[in-house]
């Protein structure tokens, strides 16, 4: 398969809907449409789902997720996914609560005997993740939030990362004068998609 067909999937995880990270994310993605590849975008705060409340049928009588809401066509568009982009502002040090619980629903994605075996997940390897971050506070702040989730998504078969931070950007509009971070956007689908 070429690179630049690489089905994408993109979870917005503001609740302001086209703000800052989004308008990263839909940077990012319209690069990636342009260079060929198939792109759904889903807007989580629109999604009417809770997190994972541990009923752990994925990890007895079921390969897929018990519960049955608005997250459950997201779970399936994110397993059949080569490049998964999470855009997300910082809300009390981490990603919002929306993105957390459909990162939670993602537990479903590991085999019954993840914890011990080699390969952790239903999921094919070497999936790209794109972390689009925004924020309020400075650079050195939570610089290594999308660290914090690598082993976990790693495991998953997410294991090609790329991280796109904006920082000082609070208020609606902020990021349209972030032209470098706009152009690290840029770059990254340019790596992602074309590369060898
Ligand atoms: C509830 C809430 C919590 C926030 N917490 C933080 C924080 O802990 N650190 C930070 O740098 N910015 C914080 N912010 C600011 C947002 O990260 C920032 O405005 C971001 O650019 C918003 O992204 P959006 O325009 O995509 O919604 C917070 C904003 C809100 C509304």
């Amino acid at each position: 398969m070429s690179r630049a067909n690489l089905n994408t999937v993109c979870l917005l995880g503001s609740p302001r809907r086209g703000c800052n990270s989004d308008t990263l994310a839909e940077h990012f993605t319209l690069r990636a449409a342009r260079y060929g590849a198939p792109v759904t975008t889903f807007p989580l705060s629109e999604l009417h789902f809770s997190g994972c409340k541990n009923l752990f049928r994925c990890k007895s009588d079921l390969e897929h997720c018990a519960q049955a809401d608005d997250l459950t066509p997201v779970l399936e568009a994110v397993s059949q996914a080569q490049v998964l982009v999470l855009a997300t502002p910082v809300y009390f040090t981490n990603v919002t609560g929306q993105l957390k619980l459909a990162i939670d629903r993602f537990f479903s994605f590991f085999v019954p005997d993840y914890p011990t075996a080699k390969v952790k997940s239903r999921l094919t390897s070497g999936r790209h993740l794109v972390f689009l971050q925004t924020q309020g506070e400075p650079e050195d702040k939570y610089a290594n939030l999308m660290e914090s989730f690598s082993a976990s998504f790693n495991g998953l078969g997410f294991d090609q990362h790329h991280l796109v931070r904006a920082w000082g950007v609070r208020n609606s509009g902020d990021i349209d004068q972030e032209s470098s971070v706009l152009l690290e956007c840029d770059e990254t689908a340019r790596r992602i998609y074309l590369d060898a």
